[in-house]
């Protein structure tokens, strides 16, 4: 079974193919065109200039992803897309795109949700993880902590109850003066980090498993308000990049560790944008290993968006018993929960 995938839910135009024979899941090809250097003077997505982007590529991103599978489109199964959650107007474009491909080669449509794409990324190249599993999903839009008792069975066990874990780091490079996409930016800087402003870790010791970062955030912005910092200064930047990164990755490994206990998980994943920050990566992994548990993160290039982990997700879908659809029943939902 051969399954062409296309995520356009933010600022990523991407396709992919994969092909299937039983439980394998091989990925044929992964193109992926990024926007962030129109989005850097904005310092952050503009939706409207997104959309646009997407459209300019849609096409050229496809044929590249069916070239690089050394596939024609008459070879495809199904078409799978990102329905929700994203930017409205970016996903427009590629569920249309799809919808109209989809009548044009008469093929039916696995529609996609973009958490279930990073959350299943972790298992494309460790599919024999063990079950049950607890999954940290932290991305630009959402921080999710997810129980996998089965491959199919998804139960949002905490969430974050304001800013996601990406938000936060994004909107913390904002006040540090430096460019988008800030996560990246902030792990950076924060290697040249001497003193820690022991910053506040929200919610870390709550019974639950959900999230806050927006008093952590403003704890950044009082203590530049506070003690006159001025971003001029590198190892300012990089002081308060070390101690905001030491903080937001505290609780997060802390709550996940914890939820890994409580529902004796086998494995911990860890997948979306903000699992390319090489210390949650390390702290998290060495966490795990003291309670002999393996934690498995996908490579870097899996963990920001593409369509590789649609495909993958589409074809989990599928495997697990879903019946693709006509394009006429393919409908985007923005707010879409995982
Ligand atoms: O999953 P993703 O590509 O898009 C969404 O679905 O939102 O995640 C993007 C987020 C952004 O907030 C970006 O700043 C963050 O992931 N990110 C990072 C790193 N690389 C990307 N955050 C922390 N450290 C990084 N190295
Ligand atoms: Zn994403």
């Amino acid at each position: 079974m051969i399954i062409l995938a296309i995520e356009t839910s933010c600022d990523e135009t991407a396709a992919a193919v994969v092909k299937t024979q039983k439980s394998v899941i091989k990925p044929l090809s992964s193109v992926v065109s990024s926007q962030i250097p129109l989005h850097r003077k904005t310092r952050g997505v503009v939706p409207e200039v997104a959309a646009r982007a997407h459209i300019r590529k849609i096409n050229a991103v496809v044929k590249k992803a069916l070239t690089d599978a050394r596939i024609g489109l008459k070879s495809i199964d199904y078409l799978a897309v990102t329905n929700g959650p994203g930017l409205i107007t970016s996903l427009l474009i590629g569920t249309e795109y799809v919808k109209a491909l989809s009548l044009a080669i008469n093929k039916k449509i696995i529609p996609t949700n973009h958490m279930s794409g990073h959350l299943y990324s972790a298992f494309l190249q460790n599919p024999q993880l063990k079950l049950p599993s607890i999954n940290l999903i932290v991305s630009g839009g959402h921080t999710y902590i997810v129980l996998l008792a089965s491959k199919n069975k998804i139960k949002i066990i905490g969430q974050t109850i304001d800013d996601a874990a990406g938000e936060a780091f994004d909107k913390v490079a904002r006040m540090l003066e430096l460019p988008y996409p800030g996560g990246p930016e902030i792990s950076k800087a924060a290697l040249h980090g001497k003193r820690d402003y022991d910053f506040p870790r929200p919610m870390q010791y709550t019974k639950d498993y959900n999230f806050s970062f927006a008093g952590l955030k403003t704890a950044v912005l009082y203590k530049i308000r506070d003690e006159k910092l001025k971003m001029s200064d590198p190892q300012v930047v990089a002081d308060l990049a070390f101690s905001f990164q030491n903080a937001a990755v505290d609780v997060l490994v802390a709550k996940t560790i914890r939820a890994a206990k409580q529902y004796k998980a086998k494995s911990i994943t860890l997948s979306g944008g903000v699992a390319a920050n090489k210390k949650l990566r390390k702290d998290l992994g060495d966490a795990a290993k003291k309670e002999k548990l393996k934690l498995y993160v996908p490579d870097f290039k899996l963990c920001t968006d593409n369509a590789l982990m649609i495909a993958n997700a589409a074809a989990i879908k599928l495997q697990g018993g879903f019946k693709p659809v006509n394009y006429t029943k393919v409908k985007v939902n923005p707010g879409l929960e995982i």
